[in-house]
């Protein structure tokens, strides 16, 4: 099956799935949207109310702070693949039983999609990421803006946008990080 099958095949299965109470608290499951042709795979925490709403990624606050951020570095959001670490709405922090019901799905992800380069925006997405390749977790704060080498892979933490939402410095920090994105 190629790539195209694949992510559609694992889509439809988030559409429906019911393996955390999110799906109670969502109107959609949002699996990621973009190019999943793209060699750059940006990871979320996950959506938002307006997302839920309009069945995409980042298209609330956080969503255009991102978008211009990506276009400071020319890049357009549908050139990337953008998705999340929970794929459903609730107005809570992801816990831990979420995660771990979820991660399977973007695990599943990275395998169709093999993005080179893994873009991750906030904690959870940096912790989720880290556990993943088997780095040791530390905080954003600590490694914001560096990158770390997985084989042919390469990993960039950087804060989530919402934390640049009413924070002049971190968007500061964050537009420096994002252009290191396109050092690779
Ligand atoms: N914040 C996220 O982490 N993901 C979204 O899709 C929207 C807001």
């Amino acid at each position: 099956m190629d790539k195209d099958c694949l992510i559609k095949k694992l889509d439809k299965q988030i559409k429906i799935c019911k393996k955390c109470y999110r799906y109670k608290t969502r109107n959609i499951a949002i699996s990621g949207n973009g190019n999943i042709f793209s060699k750059i795979m940006i990871i979320g925490e996950s959506p938002g109310k307006e997302e839920d709403l309009k069945g995409e990624v980042f298209v609330g606050k956080s969503g255009i702070i991102l978008n211009n951020l990506l276009k400071k570095i020319n890049i357009k959001k549908k050139e990337v693949y953008i998705t999340n670490i929970l794929k459903c709405y609730k107005p809570n922090a992801p816990t831990t039983k979420e995660i771990s019901s979820c991660i399977n799905y973007l695990k599943q992800q990275l395998d169709i999609i093999k993005p080179k380069i893994l873009v991750c925006l906030g904690k959870y997405a940096n912790n989720e990421i880290f556990k993943i390749f088997n780095f040791p977790i530390k905080k954003i704060s600590e490694i914001h803006g560096k990158s770390f080498s997985f084989g042919k892979i390469k990993i960039i933490s950087l804060y989530h946008p919402a934390y640049a939402l009413h924070n002049s410095n971190i968007l500061k920090i964050l537009k420096k990080d994002f252009k290191k994105i396109l050092l690779f």
